[in-house]
Formats: C-alpha cells, structure tokens, sequence
C-alpha cells in the first residue's frame, strides 16, 4: 500500500483514506444529501472557470498570507468544523488543531466535536474558531459561548443550514442515524478493517465531548448525546436570534451556510464580520448551488462590509486561486483534511495541508501574481459557454 509520502494530491489521500476506514466510515465522511447533486457540483464547479495568467513577472518571493475577521492567517484556507472526528482515526480533533496550528491557520472546532472545546483550547496556541448552532436550550448555548470565549477562541462560526438534518442515504443504507444500527453489512464491512477498529478500541470511548455532563437525566454515551444534539435543532432560529448571538459574543462572527446575495446583505445588516458561503459539502438541502457559482454576487452584494469566505468543493490549490480571484477573502474546507486524517492520522492532515499549500503557491508563481492580495476578477474568467473544461471532476 502507497504510504503518505507517495500522497501528492488530495485525490491521492482520498484514495488511501478508503482503503483504511470501513466503508460505512468512508461514507460518513464522503456522502451528500439525498442524489448528491450539490455535492458533486461543489467540485465541478470550479471547472467552469479558466485561470488567466501574466508572464514576465518578477516572482521569486511570493506572499500567500491574508487576513480574516481580523487574524493573520499564512495560508487563505481554514479548516471547516466537521463533528466527530476520532470515528476517523482514534486522534481525531487532537491530530487536526496542532496540524492547523503548525501551518499557521485558523481551525474550526465543531460543537458535535469528540475532543472538548477547552482540551483543543489547551493543545494549541494556533487561531480557533467555535462553531455553534442556536439550540432549542439557550442556556446551553451561552454556557458554550462561554466556553469558547473562556478557552481563548477567536471567533464564533454559526452555521445556520441545519434546521434539521440532511437526508444522507449512504448512513442510512449503512445503519448510521442518530440511533447506529449494527447491522450485519456493517460488522462485516468493519471486520475487513481491524487496524482501524484496533485503535478505535484501545482508545476512551467516542463522545460528544461538548455535552458531556450537560443532558439532564441521561448517560453521556454517543447514542444518548446524538439524540439529544438531534432534538436541539431549533426549526423556530431566525435573523432575531442570529442577532441575539452576535450580541452575546461581542467579536469576530462568521455565519455559515449563505447561499444568497439578500442573506449575505442581512448578515452583515446584524452585525456579522464574517460571510461563509456554503451548502454544508452538499450534506443539508441538495439541489442548492455551488458556493462557487453564487460567490460573485455574495462579493457584490457584501461589497467590503465583512469577509466573505468559500466553503465547499476546494480539492485543488487553483480551487482557492479562483476562489481568490471572485473576491473571496478565504476558502474553507472539511473532506480534504478528514482524508488526510484518516490517511495517518496528525502527520496525514500536515500531508493534506502541505499538498493545498505547495499548490496555491505554485500555482500563484505560474500565474505570475507576486501576492494572494493582488488577484482579482482579470485572472479568472468564466468558461460557460463552453459547457467548461472537459474534467475527471
Ligand atoms: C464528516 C463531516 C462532518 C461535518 N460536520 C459539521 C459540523 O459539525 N458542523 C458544521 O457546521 N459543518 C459540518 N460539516 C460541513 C463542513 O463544515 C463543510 O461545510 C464541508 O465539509 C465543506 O465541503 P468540503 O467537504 O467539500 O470541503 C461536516 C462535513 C463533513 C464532511
């Protein structure tokens, strides 16, 4: 088996997560909602694009650093909160805030994480992000802003596309809900992967570590915690509570999950600093455009009030580049670091992100473009009506 060091694309890491993860794992972090449009848009979409370059352009030094909602970061791609992350290797969050950290950029923690918001608080110095959702119990929700305030995180990140679950058919055909079903598919698939279970098992058992402790009159195991997660989805959240939030933490916030100019226009309208936007990787409503399609007029709409940042589909350094070149401040992404974490663990996300930087840079040189700072709307152009680039995306 190829070891990470023969890893030379995010494809590459993809591969080799799957040949170590059960299926049904795989799939948990692979899979979309419903047909998966939307998911596999997100990818495709960039192939709409062409990169425009300039030549003769002195480019010995380049500048890849930017800054979001006020923070330096050394590279414009921050890592995207995704729950739960030791199903994928027993290290889980652990392995992936020290990797964010060493490459000098910010990692989003997920409320549904496994590791705590104050042990990751302690692990690393490196910029953090708390992601959080306007749960049915407010309390808790200021007791987790606390949290994230008291631990030293930087910003909150509301995601607001999930006023309830997506319906992702893969965990449903492979037993994964809120209530898991150890289905014989799913034994047989796992007892292929005994490394994986191996690891799984010597290590404590898999929480959501942010509500330990917090769910009145119940045990704190997965099932229990995820029902519970489940039942705080609050279909009644509007921009009222938004704006309630946004006061609570009197900093740097971001609201994930826009897909309009309008709401662009209305986030910052109540005061939030940070526009992401995304279709949660094509997990939540499918059918929904790419980020990367609706990212010009969110950049119009917002016009420089706040930073507007793409989430969803980037596998590419030339992804971010034109992500760049539309006026996003920044990309974010989930899939490509779960592969490297999955692939080997803390040194397989170090891979995922040196992969994304050697090709943001590369590809800033080969376009002659001295700084990230410099690209703009004259280095992309859309190829639609060419039916875009003929891709394997
Ligand atoms: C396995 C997995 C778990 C996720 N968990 C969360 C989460 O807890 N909160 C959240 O806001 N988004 C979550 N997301 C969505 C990501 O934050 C992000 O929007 C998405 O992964 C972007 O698409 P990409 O995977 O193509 O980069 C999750 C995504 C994946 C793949």
């Amino acid at each position: 088996m190829a070891g990470l060091a023969d890893c030379h694309s995010i494809s590459d890491l993809k591969d080799r997560a799957k040949r170590r993860l059960p299926r049904a794992v795989f799939d948990f972090i692979e899979g979309g909602a419903e047909d998966e449009v939307s998911m596999r848009a997100n990818e495709s979409g960039f192939g709409h694009y062409e990169l425009i370059p300039r030549t003769l352009v002195d480019v010995s030094r380049v500048n890849l650093a930017t800054e979001v909602m006020g923070q330096r970061i050394e590279l414009p791609l921050i890592l995207s909160p995704t729950g739960l992350s030791r199903t994928f290797h027993f290290q889980g969050e652990r392995a992936v805030a020290p990797a964010a950290a060493r490459m000098g950029t910010i990692y989003s923690l997920s409320t549904a994480s496994s590791v705590s918001i104050e042990d990751i608080g302690a692990l690393t110095d490196g910029p953090k992000w708390f992601q959080i959702y306007v749960w049915r119990d407010r309390d808790l929700v200021k007791d987790l802003i606390e949290r994230a305030r008291g631990a030293g995180y930087h910003a909150l990140c509301l995601t607001v596309d999930v006023q309830m679950m997506g319906k992702r058919e893969r965990d449903l055909r492979n037993g994964l809900s809120v209530q898991p079903k150890l289905t014989p598919r799913l034994l047989l698939d796992a007892a292929r992967r005994p490394g994986w279970w191996f690891n799984l098992l010597r290590s404590p058992p898999l929480q959501m570590a942010n509500v330990v402790g917090k769910i009145p009159g119940a045990d704190d195991g997965l099932s229990t915690a995820a029902q519970f997660v489940d039942s705080q989805f609050d279909r009644s959240v509007t921009w009222d509570d938004a704006e309630w939030m946004i006061r609570q933490w009197n900093g740097p916030f971001a609201i994930k999950g826009i897909l309009t100019a309008e709401d662009a226009r209305r986030c910052v309208d109540i005061g939030a600093t940070g526009v992401i936007v995304s279709n949660h990787g094509g997990r939540q409503l499918d059918h929904v455009p790419a980020p990367i399609e609706v990212l010009p007029e969110i950049v119009d709409a917002v016009d420089g009030r706040a930073d507007v940042i793409l989430d969803g589909g980037v596998r590419r350094g030339s992804d971010i580049l034109k992500a760049l070149a539309l006026g996003a401040k920044a990309c974010m992404a989930g899939r490509p670091y779960l592969y490297g974490l999955a692939a080997g663990g803390e040194a397989g996300v170090d891979r995922a992100l040196a992969v994304l930087r050697d090709e943001v840079e590369r590809n800033l040189i080969l376009m002659g473009v001295p700084d990230v700072a410099e690209l703009g709307p004259r280095h992309v152009r859309r190829i639609e009506e060419r039916g875009g680039f003929p891709s394997n995306r």
